[in-house]
């Protein structure tokens, strides 16, 4: 048995580099006032439907729907942000407090064709403020992710930014764009043929070459802008100046989903081939009103962790999690006499293993090496008699003997942590 087309283990390697990013992004998104919210892993269907957009990709093919015994309609979550705003709602926070942040993490699912970056159960890392359209909010949290990204050092990244207007001046590009596009519809692909009729801001992301063509000749959305949304876009720019945040005005870009106004963002790595979002967000300022809430501003990003993962394992750029202390015991007896103190080392804060198997003294030090521990501590005959253990530094192959109760002051001391 296989696990399912699109979906995958994280093995222990993986494992520790989502922790490691996880519990960095709960510290330093917390410097900004970000709390934690963790919604359900399925929603009712009518929740993505009316937030997304049914004429999107991933409402109309994407998303794994399901009829429950009792007729009910579920979807396990393609994405959070509508979760998000469901629950705000329905928790009346806005009432409380009027400008909320929330960061989340976990498990998304789209129907998608996978690939390499693309998965039918992946992860992201999502932020979302809300009661504020100040164009600071953009220059902020677009600060706050990019900070966030910066131990990891990853080259090649380019944050692309457009507006895409909102109900105030939107409906007039959207129909320019489609007079355009039907005196030229003998030259569109059968999708954009399509979507010109459905969802006709996403022909602006077709990558077919006859399609671009057609495109690259149009006049952009910032033709059509009202002064409101330039001002505002002007803004977020002029902030982002402030900061030095380099970007790249792309005016072809839109997003996938329906409920975006005004700021749109992705940021993308050169190293990540046809996958290149690394992230993506903007400004939905309608999108908690859609949802049946009060008027409420809001604007918010979503990482994708399989990727950022996936270009620090390339990169190499996580540390190592090595073994503080791994003992080496001569006989089966003193490893229950032992526990007490590896109780104590590990309260203390060190990571200690040993190999319940035993084995030869060799086959222990082999399994040492292997993970790479700092320090061993080998208890043969002679060091139980004494109440000793044998301390070697592995990194130096130097060795002395140490009182086993002295043991934790002096990791204390040698192995700080
Ligand atoms: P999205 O662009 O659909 O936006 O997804 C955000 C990120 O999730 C993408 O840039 C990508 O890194 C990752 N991602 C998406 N689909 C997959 C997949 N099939 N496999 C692996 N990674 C994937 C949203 O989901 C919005 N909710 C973002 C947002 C938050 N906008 C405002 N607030």
């Amino acid at each position: 048995m296989k696990s399912a087309k699109g979906t995958r283990d994280l093995l222990a390697d993986e494992c520790r580099q989502f922790q490691q990013v996880e519990s960095w992004a709960l510290q330093h998104f917390s410097r900004y006032g970000f709390q934690e919210i963790r919604t359900p892993i399925f929603e009712e269907t009518a929740l993505f439907v009316r937030g997304i957009g049914d004429e999107t990709d991933i409402v109309s093919k994407e998303m794994y729907q399901l009829t429950t015994k009792g007729g009910d309609e579920l979807t396990l979550r393609p994405e959070m942000t509508a979760s998000v705003c469901r629950a705000v709602i329905q928790h009346n926070l806005l009432a409380n407090d009027d400008l909320l942040r929330f960061i989340y993490m976990g498990p998304m699912f789209r129907y998608e064709r996978p690939q390499a970056g693309r998965y039918r159960q992946f992860h992201q890392l999502g932020a979302e403020v809300f009661g504020s359209d100040d164009p600071l909010v953009e220059v902020e949290t677009i600060e706050a992710v990019l900070s966030f990204l910066s131990p990891f050092q990853l080259p090649n990244l380019t944050l692309r930014l457009n507006s895409v207007g909102d109900s105030s001046d939107r409906p007039a590009y959207l129909a320019y764009l489609r007079q355009e596009l039907d005196t030229h519809s003998g030259q569109l692909c059968q999708d954009c043929t399509r979507r010109k009729e459905t969802n006709v801001l996403r022909v602006l992301d077709c990558k077919n070459e006859a399609c671009r063509a057609v495109l690259d000749r149009l006049h952009p959305i910032s033709t059509f802008w009202s002064t409101t949304t330039r001002d505002h876009f002007e803004a977020v720019c002029r902030g982002l100046d402030r900061l030095s945040i380099s970007y790249v005005l792309d005016p072809m870009l839109v997003r996938g989903l329906d409920y975006y106004t005004r700021t749109a963002f992705e940021l993308q790595s050169g190293e990540l081939g046809a996958q290149s979002a690394v992230l993506g967000g903007g400004r939905y300022d309608n999108l908690v009103a859609t949802l049946g809430g009060p008027d409420t501003p809001a604007f918010g990003w979503a990482l994708g962790l399989d990727r950022l993962v996936g270009l620090l394992a390339a990169r190499k750029a996580l540390p190592e999690q090595r073994p503080h202390l791994f003992f080496i015991f001569s006989q089966r007896e003193q490893l229950e006499e032992f526990l007490p103190l590896l109780a104590r080392l590990r309260a203390g804060g060190h990571s200690v293993q040993f190999d319940l198997r035993l084995g030869s003294f060799k086959s222990q030090m082999k399994r040492a090496n292997r993970l790479q521990a700092r320090y061993c501590a080998i208890v043969g005959e002679r060091e139980c008699q004494g109440g000793t253990v044998t301390l070697k530094d592995m990194d130096q192959s130097s060795q002395r003997e140490v009182p086993q109760d002295h043991l934790p002051a002096v990791m204390k001391e040698v192995c700080p942590c």
